[in-house]
């Protein structure tokens, strides 16, 4: 099994739709070529489950996750498909514990220290702080790393190229998440290149920062 550390050792965990899964294998070379090695495709269309399975098959070199899993019936669905880790918006204690039975990676998202409380009692250790920036980014996990010295995050929604750079400086952060490398038009319209050309500011900029 895979650790949340390991699965988003790149710095930036694109956050993917797909509308159809045949778009999958194409999404995830491209961003490969941008030196992502981890993306999360959510449960937000139908396309997912098939879309997991293909680059689970079809693109080994890519970790492949599923992201906005909201009950048992989609995480059981991505663990069968080869999803190897799991993101949730919110936390749900049913499914953090069902994805650790099944051991499987989960991050749950959080907002507040009681969402935090929950999380810990059930062995997660990093969180998706969701969505971060309506949540007073940086500012607020400074706040939550005063009395959970013990957790990380990965800042997840309104990060983006231009504010990145300030959640990475930071070492409570795992890794960013963010759809700005891979927009549902730029998969629909088969913009791969840019796909690569921003994945590859991404992943530079982390680099830049963490060495
Ligand atoms: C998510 O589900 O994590 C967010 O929709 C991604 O947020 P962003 O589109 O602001 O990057």
């Amino acid at each position: 099994m895979l650790t949340v550390e390991q699965v988003a050792a790149c710095g930036v965990v694109p956050v993917v739709v797909l509308e159809d899964e045949s778009q999958a294998v194409p999404t995830a070379k491209a961003l490969l070529k941008g030196g992502i090695t981890a993306m999360e495709i959510t449960f937000r269309t139908s396309a997912a489950k098939g879309s997991i399975a293909k680059v689970s098959k079809e693109v080994p070199e890519m970790i492949v996750g599923a992201g906005t899993v909201v009950n048992l019936e989609q995480l059981h669905d991505a663990v069968d498909a080869g999803a190897q880790f799991i993101v949730c918006p919110g936390s749900d204690p049913e499914i953090i514990a069902e994805a650790n039975k099944l051991g499987v990676a989960i991050t749950p998202g959080v907002v507040t220290p009681s969402e935090i409380m929950m999380g810990l009692k059930l062995g997660v250790k990093v969180f998706k702080f969701f969505p971060a920036e309506t949540f007073g980014g940086l500012k607020a996990i400074k706040a939550l790393s005063g009395p959970f010295p013990q957790i990380r995050f990965i800042p997840t929604g309104g990060v983006n190229q231009s504010n990145a750079a300030e959640y990475f400086k930071n070492p409570k952060i795992v890794a960013v998440g963010g759809s700005w490398m891979v927009t549902k038009d730029m998969v629909v319209n088969g913009e791969f290149d840019a796909i690569t050309e921003k994945s590859k500011a991404a992943t530079d900029l982390y680099k830049e920062i963490r060495g």
